[in-house]
């Protein structure tokens, strides 16, 4: 493993010979797991204050996936995931489509997770994610087993969070199909503070990436399209967005009216305020809580960063994400300073 870790803010990628004549060819489709394809490479966050059916619902219209968290009882979490396969089915009539539509839902790796995730796929969900923190645990691996054994062959398992390649080579041998990758990374975290532990960002993929074939999936620290782009050149499928989502009408929760403007709640899944609000005991906190500016809805603010990806792709010389694979230089703090707005 190398000593030095870098993350998005010490990279920048090198622009590449291009024949992209239009961003608006560039296509930005991929895989988020073995057998399901997004049309764009973003998963919103199986957070409270991230992704419900609103959010999920919302994404798969522009080609995306939610992931619905599971901090709620089992018949509520049902209810949403039904929701959001209607909706999937009835885009799948309405595109023409001739791939799947991928229906996304977390568990736990404990308690009543294997009986929430078969109701899960009765509701329609096609892909169960295993919400653990630390992915790489025996549990994960229990619970990789017996999904694998106890789900319909359909059903592809993304697990995660890990950091390191040691973690990805086992959880691929265990069973998933899919990898959620980065940790104590994401905008609320405090785990790097509290426990010594995670691996910044760009480093984390490229140890991963290095060595699995299965989709990966860029977990926490997305700040801007251009992070998004960074880690889809170092080979990522998709990212997963938890900032950069939240605050929007979509996401769960109610708007603040405050003096100075409008606000919606974002929450870390393993805060003090999350497990209050979920009746879970108030110990092993690792997470901030807090209210961030209400953004309207979430297909602006995605198109967005997709204009930001698609230009990436163009300054990559690259027509499609397979093609995407631009070098990249580690920029000194100076570097830094230059790639931000310096004049004002
Ligand atoms: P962003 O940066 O997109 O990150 O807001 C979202 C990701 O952060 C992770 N997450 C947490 N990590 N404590 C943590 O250490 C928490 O309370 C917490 N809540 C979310 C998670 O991977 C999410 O997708």
């Amino acid at each position: 493993m190398n000593k030095q870790a870098l993350t998005y803010d010490d990279i920048q990628l090198v622009p590449s010979y291009s024949t992209v004549t239009s961003r608006k060819n560039i296509d930005l489709s991929t895989k988020v797991t073995k057998r399901y394809s997004i049309q764009i490479p973003l998963v919103a966050s199986c957070m409270d204050t991230v992704c419900e059916s609103e959010m999920a619902v919302a994404l798969a219209e522009i080609g995306g996936v939610g992931c619905i968290h599971r901090f709620m009882s089992v018949q509520h979490q049902l209810h949403e995931v039904s929701i959001v396969a209607k909706a999937a089915a009835d885009l799948f009539i309405k595109n023409n489509s001739n791939t799947t539509i991928p229906v996304m839902a977390a568990v736990g790796a404990n308690g009543d997770y294997a009986e929430r995730a078969a109701e899960l796929v009765k509701a329609g969900a096609n892909i169960i994610l295993i919400d653990v923190a630390h992915g790489h645990h025996e549990n994960v691996k229990t619970a990789i087993n017996h999904l694998k054994k106890l789900l319909p062959a359909h059903i592809d398992i993304i697990a995660g969070n890990i950091a390191s390649a040691a973690a990805a080579k086992d959880l691929e041998a265990w069973g998933a199909d899919g990898l959620r990758v980065g940790v104590g990374g994401g905008s609320l975290c405090t785990t790097r503070i509290k426990t010594g532990f995670g691996v910044p960002n760009v480093t984390c993929l490229e140890n991963i990436l290095a060595i699995t074939s299965i989709p990966v999936m860029a977990d926490g620290g997305i700040r801007a399209s251009g992070d998004i782009a960074k880690a889809l050149a170092l080979g990522a499928s998709s990212v997963m967005l938890g900032s950069l989502i939240a605050g929007t009408k979509e996401a769960p929760g109610q708007i603040i009216e405050k003096p100075n403007g409008l606000y919606k709640r974002y929450r870390g899944a393993a805060s003090l305020e999350t497990k209050t609000v979920h009746g879970q005991e108030q110990r092993n906190v690792e997470g901030e809580s807090t209210v961030i500016p209400f953004k309207g809805g979430v297909k602006f603010v995605v198109e967005g960063l997709l204009d930001g990806v698609r230009s990436a792709l163009s300054y990559g010389g690259a027509n499609n994400l397979k093609a995407f694979k631009p070098e990249y230089v580690i920029v000194t703090h100076a570097g830094q300073t230059e790639a931000k707005p310096h004049l004002l």
